[in-house]
């Protein structure tokens, strides 16, 4: 039977960058999606970037550029990184849509009109400078635990304590630096306390809409009750303004899972235009409370909140269907800590890219994959390794040992096969892996998948072509024993198909044959096949290509010149409203962009108008200029100095030793984002007894006119490079 399937993967935050982290849940997901689609179902898979929120609003204004500029670059650059691992949706598509605008327009109005909808004032920080309310991040202040400074307003980096803005020794406002002040303003709730909506999710949040440990976790938080969800944020908010509330927007959260639903219509209307039904009939057909299709949504264990709580009550009480599933995985660590900007593994897809091949990323990530919520490892090394013995040692390998013989031999056709027990074995193992790819245990199908390809390498090992082709009278023998080998490779490239859809088209290509479904697993590549010339298909990892990878990731950390971006992951946090929060875990920070790493500088000057800071210094010769001994440094520390308003201590590696350096650049600068990054330092100017300390050097800045920018080598350069 044809199964009806829409499958979504979490829609990422439009400012900041795809990650390693990121991947893992859209890798998981499009391999199940190429599976289902390899049965022979209809199965789509929609996505979108998740465009609104004040984090996004903050960013566009420091960049200069409307939140819909900033939103329209941000989509080339996820589907650029989507299109280079082979995440195939059929649709990617944004939430400031029309479409999303429409369906959260809809779902708003009949929530309301079943009573679910309440407007409550609610006091809250506000920043008399911006004229703007501040979400939590946008808070800083002293930790009331620990009295760690600089800490946010929902949580503490030190000591780990979660508490209210208000409760913020000394808060401060992270946009201006303004002290906030408490106002107050009407707020709409989406009324979750209410006996329907608990009733409704504690029956819900069962397998198999969940998953057991997930249901387990739900179970805990609606035993301790669930507050209302406010879902209205005042202008200015860069969102949908709620339809019979001026000035009042809907929160980011609001929105984004209706971006499914935005994405799915905006398909649909292409669909239409092929099949000839209207695009509402379609979307009915997914969306409507009676439909027989399935709705699986892949996601995080951080926003599991979001959608297996007020996302089924939002559709159940709106009079739409719920999901079929909601697949919760695990965070990515590597190496086995989180992934770390300082240590060079908050590794961006664009950056994986430039060293490595995405379809090895893919093959690691599903050997690690199951359907729990456990979090994932890449460690490097594994990585490395693996690669290089499974798909290089066990798979390839078996295609450039048989083929170069059919097409010297044989003429580049096939011959036949006497009935092979191996055959026979891979052939049967179609349905048990199928059961594991529908399971999302992918460990266990590629753990299943090497066995075989185990058993391939050890036949060919036994039957000797290399052997038999040097004997007289074999050509029958070594020819079988090819066509043998050829055939296992088939098989095993539409097993690892969903995994590796790239090098299964090359394979389809090299084989000469059409694109493999699942159900070619019953037959065989018939005798007098014609094959084309094989080529080469997959390259080893060398550890330096890692090694390079890391590196770059060191040396594109870059300042944030604006705390704008400084929210972590979406900068609003997948935090949901505080009075309903019992988060598992944080979100990992977003990457931030940097003036090394390509992204735009924020404020660009326009083209060809240069800095007005007077004419040039009188010249000095070579041998002046020779005595100065400048170094590149890579900023293991940076601190604020207690009494200083002007200085940054700096603790500088260049290769040989580590420098102390006073350097006055703190209004330029926050110390965090500075450690890391390489700069280029003077390393031979005389010390400087400072009130603050010994200085031991200079770091370069370019300044004078408005603004202090350090400076940053080019990627590849090394602490301790002499620089001239
Ligand atoms: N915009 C929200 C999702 C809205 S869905 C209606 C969001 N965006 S995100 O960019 O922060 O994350 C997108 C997805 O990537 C989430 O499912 C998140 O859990 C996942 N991951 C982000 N970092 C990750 C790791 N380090 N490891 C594994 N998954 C990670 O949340
Ligand atoms: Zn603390």
């Amino acid at each position: 039977m044809t199964r009806k399937i829409l499958v979504t993967s979490a829609l990422p935050y439009a400012n900041g960058s795809i990650h390693l982290g990121h991947l893992v849940e859209y890798i998981q997901t499009d391999i199940w999606v190429r599976f289902q689609k390899m049965q022979g179902h209809d199965c789509y898979y929609v996505c979108a970037d998740d465009t609104h929120g004040t984090p996004i609003m903050l960013r566009a204004q420091a960049e200069g550029i409307t939140p819909e500029a900033l939103v329209e670059r941000v989509w080339h650059e996820h589907k650029a990184d989507f299109d280079g691992f082979h995440v195939d949706f059929d649709n990617y598509y944004s939430t400031n849509s029309p479409e999303t605008r429409h369906y959260a327009n809809d779902i708003y109005l009949k929530l309301k009109a079943a009573g679910l909808i309440e407007v409550r004032p609610v006091e809250q920080f506000y920043d008399p400078v911006k004229e703007m309310f501040l979400p939590d991040r946008f808070i800083k202040g002293e930790c009331p635990k620990c009295h760690a400074k600089d800490q946010y307003g929902d949580s503490c980096e030190a000591c780990g304590a979660t508490y209210a803005p208000t409760e913020l020794i000394d808060p401060f406002s992270a946009v201006t630096g303004a002290t906030p002040v408490r106002k107050q303003s009407d707020h709409y709730f989406f009324r979750l306390s209410d006996q329907h909506c608990r009733d409704f999710l504690k029956q819900w949040t069962t397998p198999p809409h969940v998953q057991a440990e997930a249901a387990n976790k739900l179970g805990e938080w609606l035993e301790s009750g669930l507050s209302d969800w406010d879902i209205s944020r005042d202008a200015p908010y860069f969102g949908f303004e709620i339809p019979d509330a001026p000035g009042k927007y809907f929160y980011v959260w609001l929105d984004a899972p209706i971006g499914y639903m935005g994405s799915f219509r905006n398909l649909c209307d292409k669909l239409s235009a092929i099949s000839g039904q209207t695009s509402e009939v379609i979307f009915g057909e997914f969306w409507d409370k009676n439909s027989t299709a399935e709705l699986y949504h892949f996601i995080g264990k951080d926003i599991l909140y979001f959608h297996a709580l007020f996302w089924p009550a939002e559709l159940e009480h709106a009079g739409y269907r719920t999901p079929t599933g909601v697949f919760a995985h695990g965070f990515l660590t590597v190496n086995g800590q989180k992934m770390s900007k300082s240590r060079g593994t908050f590794i961006t897809a664009a950056s994986y890219r430039k060293h490595l091949n995405p379809e090895q990323l893919r093959y690691y990530f599903a050997a690690k994959l199951n359907s729990s919520i456990e979090d994932i490892d890449l460690s490097l090394e594994d990585f490395t390794a693996r690669v290089n013995s499974d798909l290089i040692g066990k798979y390839v390998n078996i295609a450039s040992r048989a083929a170069g013989f059919i097409t010297k031999r044989f003429g580049g056709k096939l011959g036949t096969i006497a009935g092979n027990t191996l055959l026979r074995k891979l052939q049967d193992a179609a349905p048990g892996l199928a059961a594991q790819f529908e399971a999302r245990e992918y460990a266990k199908a590629l753990r299943d998948i090497m066995g075989l390809a185990d058993l391939a390498n050890q036949c060919v090992d036994e039957t000797k072509p290399w052997e038999l082709a040097k004997q007289e009278g074999m050509e029958a023998k070594l020819h079988e024993a090819c066509t043998v080998s050829l055939n296992l490779f088939r098989l095993l490239t539409l097993y690892l198909k969903p995994v590796l859809p790239k090098l299964a088209a090359d394979v389809e290509a090299f084989l000469n044959i059409a694109p493999l479904q699942w159900r070619d697993a019953q037959s065989l590549l018939p005798g007098g096949h014609a094959i084309n010339p094989y080529q080469h298909l997959m390259t080893r990892i060398d550890p330096k290509q890692v090694e390079a990878m890391i590196e770059e990731n060191k040396a594109t950390l870059a300042p944030l010149p604006s705390p704008a971006s400084g929210g972590g992951a979406g900068g609003e946090g997948n935090h949901p409203a505080r009075h309903t929060e019992k988060q598992a875990h944080a979100a990992s920070p977003s990457p931030q962009p940097s003036p090394t790493g390509g992204s735009p500088h924020p404020n660009p000057l326009p083209k060809g108008e240069g800095a007005n800071v007077g004419a040039v210094a009188p010249l000095v010769s070579i041998d002046d200029f020779m005595k100065i001994d400048l170094r590149i440094a890579r900023i293991v520390n940076a601190e604020h100095v207690e009494g200083a308003d002007k200085l940054l201590k700096l603790t500088l590696d260049i290769g040989s030793e580590t420098r102390t350096v006073f350097a006055g650049i703190k209004s330029a600068y926050e110390p965090s984002t500075l450690v890391g990054r390489l700069t280029v330092m003077v390393a031979n100017l005389a010390p400087r007894k400072m009130k603050f300390g010994l200085s031991e050097g200079m770091v370069l800045a370019a300044g004078g006119d408005g603004g202090l920018y350090i400076l940053s080598p080019d990627e590849g350069a090394r602490p301790g490079m002499r620089v001239k």
